[in-house]
């Protein structure tokens, strides 16, 4: 990889986003932007805190993963997502390393950004997300 990766958002599962923004503004954080994400069933709001941000997640589908996780465990904390410079090479990496990927090639997530995830078993009980900016976002 050309460069390390680094610390992009944590993504919270929420049951509304109207909801659950409540307690972050409360504690003086902004809502930067929403969008849905339709290939993930999700709904997201980012709200940037210092170089990072959260992403709050709603489901829109009963059978979005978000929707499952609030059935299996309800709110809370859902995943961590690591920006790469190059998600397929970082997916080569893991894979050549025995990781358990969740999907074969990455898939569109918010900001036309390229995501993929990582099955919690391959990374210590965490969901990890990584994610390839779009070129227009890179450098900002
Ligand atoms: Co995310």
């Amino acid at each position: 990889m050309s460069s390390a990766p680094v610390l992009d958002h944590i993504g919270i599962a929420v049951e509304s986003i109207a909801a659950g923004r409540a307690f972050y503004e409360a504690l003086g954080l902004e809502v930067s932007g929403e969008e849905e994400v339709p290939g993930q069933g999700v709904r997201v709001a980012f709200l940037p805190v210092g170089d990072g941000r959260l992403e709050l997640l709603e489901p829109t589908t009963e059978t979005s993963p978000i929707a499952r996780h609030l059935a299996r465990r309800g709110p809370g904390m859902h995943h961590v997502c690591l920006r790469v410079a190059d998600i397929r090479e970082a997916m080569r990496r893991l894979a050549a390393a025995g990781c358990e990927l969740l999907s074969a090639e990455p898939q569109p997530g918010a900001h036309g950004c390229l995501v993929c995830f990582v099955h919690p078993r391959s990374s210590g009980g965490v969901l990890i997300e990584l994610s390839q900016p779009a070129p227009s976002m890179r450098d900002e």
